[in-house]
């Protein structure tokens, strides 16, 4: 058994936290920028309010020197918004100090410029400054003087702090949505998967029909590669089933010569007698060896699922008919058989170079097998059109027109039943064919005398 990767919701749960804590955190950051800025302005205008406030008590007395009446409400506005404490300083000209904290820091400005702020610390703690600076009119010349005032910073904190907390907990409420939403989204979407799953488990192993189950476009992929394996593997199934059956079937008899035979011989008073059971013996165990090697053949044709077609590899077959007419040259001069080979272009198709093989060989051993001694036996392959061709023809006695459809038939001989065989060759044949897009016909042989085999395969250009 695999073992199992984490599973799709914990995957999808992970990234999503991970990708909103990363962008919560980002957005939280901008979020207190933009929380001090406001906090900054909110408060600014109010320590302007002060310090213009400030400003318009101030007067010239009629000593010639700068009076201020420092107006308490001015301060009381910025005190009220929470434990924060006010300072303020004023200034006359040249930067000689009327009253206030002395220490409290200041900028030297000039009358016509608006309001300055800035950040300071005082007696150990951060405070905002503001400064104003104006000028007081004695009816003859005017006096230039700055009001400074200053507060320290506990309120702007807090509202920064609150802003903050906010959008955090906003942020927070908005992550657990999420995790909800998709929780749930991916126990829905993978639903079909669970029913698929179980719709599987409880087929019964004979039961390898193609799943056709709805199930969302991702998975549907993966789905029909199942099912094409199904395919394969009741392809594989059944020829395995065809094997086992056909072979009981046909090897019975062989055996049971075979059995019969040693028993005879066991008994046998004389040599030769025993001798001759012995040689029937071996002619049996051949016929069932030549049996075995067609039905695995023909299993190995069945298991090839056709959809591997375009799998095999390209081949000459006019090479591939001039190799073998060559390994059964000497076997076919050994019973008196005259067999040759004709075709001089090359013949381009695609297919398995060891089934074309076997569908040749099986052509060329009915012929040396039927045709009878002084027979001619020709291969010859040619392209007509986009098929190319491979004829097997030989002028013995040829196989009668209406016997021809079922000497394609498994297990069906014809006529010369005493001669070695089991009647697969010639399906054999069909079937590769079949297997690499062509078709057989049985035909006579030259001027109307015995059999030509035409096998018809898509040539490749
Ligand atoms: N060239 C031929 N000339 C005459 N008869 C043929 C020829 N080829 C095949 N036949 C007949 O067709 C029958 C079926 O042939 P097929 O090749 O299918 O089986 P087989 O030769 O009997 O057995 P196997 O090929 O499985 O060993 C043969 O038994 C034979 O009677
Ligand atoms: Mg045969």
């Amino acid at each position: 058994m695999t073992s199992a990767l984490f599973s799709i919701r914990r995957r999808l749960l992970g990234w999503l936290l991970a990708s909103t804590c990363v962008l919560g955190l980002l957005a939280l950051s901008d979020t207190w920028r933009e929380a001090r800025e406001t906090a900054n302005d909110v408060s600014d205008r109010v320590l302007a309010g002060s310090a213009l406030a400030i400003a318009e008590r101030v007067v010239v007395s009629e000593n010639g020197s700068l009076e201020v009446d420092i107006p308490y409400v001015a301060l009381e506005m910025l005190t009220s918004a929470a434990q924060d404490r006010v300072f303020y300083r004023v200034d006359g000209p040249s930067g000689t100090f009327i009253t206030g904290y002395k220490n409290l820091p200041f900028l030297a400005r000039y009358e016509g410029q608006p309001t300055a702020f800035f950040d300071s610390t005082f007696r150990g703690e951060p405070i905002r400054v503001a400064t104003l600076a104006r000028s007081a009119s004695t009816g003859i010349n005017s006096m230039p003087f700055m009001v400074t005032v200053a507060e320290t910073t506990i309120a702007r904190r807090q509202l920064t702090n609150s802003i903050l907390l906010h959008s955090a907990l906003r942020l927070v409420f908005l992550i657990l949505g999420a995790t909800l939403i998709v929780w749930f989204a991916v126990t829905v979407s993978l639903r079909p998967l669970r029913r698929l799953g179980a719709a599987i488990a409880h087929r019964s192993p004979d039961d390898l029909a193609p799943i056709a189950d709805r199930v969302p476009k991702e998975v549907q992929g993966l789905v029909e590669t199942v099912n094409s394996f199904m395919v394969r593997l009741q392809s594989a199934l059944d020829a395995l089933r065809h094997f086992t059956g056909n072979a009981s079937h046909q090897l019975r008899t062989p055996l049971a010569v075979i059995r019969t035979q040693l028993a005879l011989a066991g008994r046998a008073s004389t040599l030769e007698e025993a001798q001759r059971a012995a040689l029937k013996a071996d002619e049996a165990v051949a016929d069932a060896e030549r049996t075995l090697a067609q039905l695995l053949l023909m299993a190995r044709i069945d298991a090839t699922v056709r959809a591997r077609r375009d799998e095999f590899p390209t081949i000459d077959l006019a090479e591939l008919a001039r190799t073998t007419t060559a390994d059964y040259v000497v076997r076919a001069a050994d019973a008196d058989i005259d067999l040759g080979f004709e075709g001089e272009e090359q013949v381009i198709v695609r297919g398995e170079p060891l089934l074309l093989t076997e569908l040749m060989k099986n052509l060329i051993s009915n012929a040396v097998l039927y045709a009878g001694e002084g027979a001619v036996v020709t291969l010859r392959t040619s392209r007509a059109g986009g098929e190319a061709l491979l004829e097997v023809e030989d002028n013995g006695p040829g196989i009668p027109l209406e016997r021809r459809q079922a000497a394609l038939t498994r297990f069906e001989r014809g006529a010369l039943q005493d001669r070695p065989g089991s009647g697969l060759g010639l399906p054999i044949v069909e079937e590769i064919a079949a297997l690499h897009g062509g078709n057989i016909e049985l035909a006579d042989g030259p001027d109307g005398m015995g059999l030509t085999v035409r096998v018809r395969l898509p040539a490749i250009c």
